[in-house]
């Protein structure tokens, strides 16, 4: 991709104001523009309200100071105006709207500059549990965390995906007893028929099989207990069966992913037992520079910023009494590798909120012991839950957990019906290809598009649906685009930067121009709905473009600078829905 050159019209515009603060006010330079777009101008700056206090002057009196200044700046600003108690509303010339037009569609990136220069950015996503099905407790993690790696690479960011696999712990000894135990057991995917799942499903079930055999049979639970003591010292049985089992899973995890369209690979799987051989020294660091101490036999670290309901510090659990590792220890090893070794500038985790502690007290330790310093960020990311139609977590009918599986197969269902009854004449192998694109793209829609630490409902119904905010909506509205595109010739269209402006076309030009800084703000917040939001209201100034606006019957320089717009369109939407991890198709 070209780096690009071309200069958001909102971005000329803040700059313009920039320049104008500190002509004006030499005292506040360097303070932010405040520029938005605006429903009373193209633009609207808040600056004179935001220093006013600051330089003790009535915010009107400033603005209108700024006005007269700005007024003579020249393009692209045409028109300063006074609102309300000291606003700026700021007009901007057709012809450097046109300009835009044309630049950002020669421009590979839209216009959207690499703002992230080369950060280090490990993400944590996704993250499921060997040999347990993944269900709908994954989806968002999953997600949310590859469309932040989506975005955040793109802006120029070098993003490390990690996807930190439950691949270590104590259940993994019951579970390949029981194995051995009934070698009969069909697990691996080549022994498993169509219709019985995944080996991960397969895992699933025979675990709980095994939970409930140690729960019965002591001298079972004896010999589990031992194995696990063989895994963890590297019996090498043990280990290959272990290898085996993640191995299997990996590849269940796999057609998931393939499925969803999420960029994880088995390069990105660094999971919990890849740590193991870092606990000891980990511990070892937080003994001795006094962080970690000891209480009741165990080894934890006493937080100086969080208490309990009892009042006294929350600990992070560090070593267990039995000299066991867990889940914090592992999260310590990982972040002190992630810094030290992958020389992470910038730390996301995006797991639901319920870990919210847990990752404060990692943080807050690694930032005692030195791992975690002011150059470096730590985030988690955290979401809210997937509620069913009762209000409540989403479950089955039967109280059980929702595999993700099954409800990609729903989706795909229901997308079908949707799609065929909009075109009924599609061929069979294209229906199901779109569908396949709509019930995805509509999962991950509706969960994108809800701000993140909100819980949402999963609706079928209201997910796939050609209307509302939904990205059936908005790959609608792109095979729409593409369609007029194709009966107009695919050649590039000359834009004449002369042509005047109708009220249509300019709010879809400014919404184009909007592109950069929504991208830009999603990098900034990590919230990938702002994008949802942008693509929707996108979608909809072109639909009050091409209602008002005839394209292919209009006349040269016009049908030229519409079929720019149309292009442009088109192009933003299909950029953005890649960016939310999702297809635009052709037809639909
Ligand atoms: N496997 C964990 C779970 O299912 C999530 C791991 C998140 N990442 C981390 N570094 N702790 O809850």
């Amino acid at each position: 991709m070209t780096q690009t050159g071309v200069l958001p019209l909102i971005d000329l515009v803040a700059d313009a104001v920039s320049r104008t603060v500190s002509v004006v006010r030499p005292a506040a330079a360097g303070a932010d523009p405040v520029v938005r777009r605006s429903a009373h101008a193209d633009f609207q700056s808040n600056v004179a309200l935001s220093l006013a206090k600051r330089l003790k002057v009535k915010p009107v009196e400033l603005a209108t100071e700024f006005a007269e200044n700005l007024e003579s700046v020249g393009a692209p600003v045409v028109s300063v105006k006074l609102s309300g108690p000291g606003f700026l509303n700021i007009g901007v010339s057709d012809r450097a709207v046109w300009q835009q037009v044309a630049a950002r569609l020669a421009d590979d990136r839209l216009g959207v500059a690499a703002s992230e220069g080369g950060c280090r950015t490990v993400v944590d996503y996704s993250a499921p549990n060997i040999a347990k099905e993944m269900h709908v407790g994954h989806l968002r993690t999953t997600i949310i965390g590859d469309s932040l790696a989506r975005v955040l690479e793109f802006l120029g960011a070098e993003v490390v995906r990690q996807n930190h696999l439950g691949d270590w712990g104590t259940q993994f000894g019951m579970l390949i007893q029981y194995l051995d135990e009934h070698p009969d057991a069909r697990w691996r995917h080549e022994d498993l028929g169509e219709r019985d799942g995944s080996s991960v499903s397969a895992l699933d079930a025979l675990y709980k099989a095994a939970r409930k055999e140690f729960d019965a049979d002591s001298a079972f639970a004896d010999r589990s207990r031992a194995r696990v003591v063989a895994l963890q010292a590297g019996d090498p049985a043990t280990l290959a069966r272990w290898r085996e089992i993640v191995s299997e899973s990996e590849q269940a995890f796999a057609d998931i992913y393939r499925r969803l369209g999420v960029l994880l690979t088995a390069e990105d799987s660094v999971g919990e037992s890849f740590y193991n051989s870092m606990l000891v020294d980990t511990v070892d660091e937080l003994v001795g520079k006094g962080i970690a101490v000891e209480s009741d036999g165990a080894l934890v670290v006493f937080s100086e910023e969080v208490n309990g309901p009892d009042g006294r510090p929350v600990p992070l659990m560090v070593r267990k009494r039995d000299g066991g590792y867990g889940y914090d220890t592992t999260d310590l090893a990982t972040i002190r590798y992630r810094i030290s070794e992958l020389g992470a500038q910038r730390l996301l985790y995006v797991t639901d909120s319920r870990q919210a502690l847990h990752f404060q007290l990692i943080f807050e330790t690694a930032r005692r012991a030195g791992w975690l310093t002011e150059k470096v960020d730590a985030e988690h990311i955290a979401y809210g839950t997937v509620l069913g139609p009762d209000g409540r977590p989403f479950k089955t009918r039967a109280g059980g957990t929702v595999r993700l599986m099954d409800l990609l197969d729903d989706a795909f269902t229901k997308a079908r019906e949707v799609v065929a009854d909009k075109d009924p004449d599609l061929a069979p192998a294209e229906l199901d290809k779109i569908a396949e694109q709509a019930g995805i793209g509509a999962v991950k829609y509706a969960d994108l598009s809800t701000s993140r630490v909100k819980d949402y409902t999963f609706d079928l119904d209201r997910m796939i649906a050609f209307n509302g905010n939904t990205s059936v909506y908005l790959q609608y509205a792109h095979t729409r685009i593409r369609s007029i595109l194709r009966k107009a010739g695919e050649s590039t269209p000359i834009v004449d930067v002369d042509v005047v402006l109708e009220p249509a076309e300019r709010a879809l030009a400014l919404e184009l121009d909007a592109y950069s800084s929504t991208v830009r703000e999603v990098a900034e917040t990590l919230e990938p709905h702002r994008l949802c939001g942008y693509l929707y209201e996108l979608a909809r100034d072109f639909t009050t473009f091409y209602d008002n606006c005839p394209v292919l019957s209009a006349a040269e320089p016009l049908r030229g600078n519409r079929l720019a717009l149309c292009r442009l369109t088109a192009a933003t939407l299909s950029h953005g829905l890649g960016l939310l991890g999702i297809a635009a198709p052709e037809r639909m």
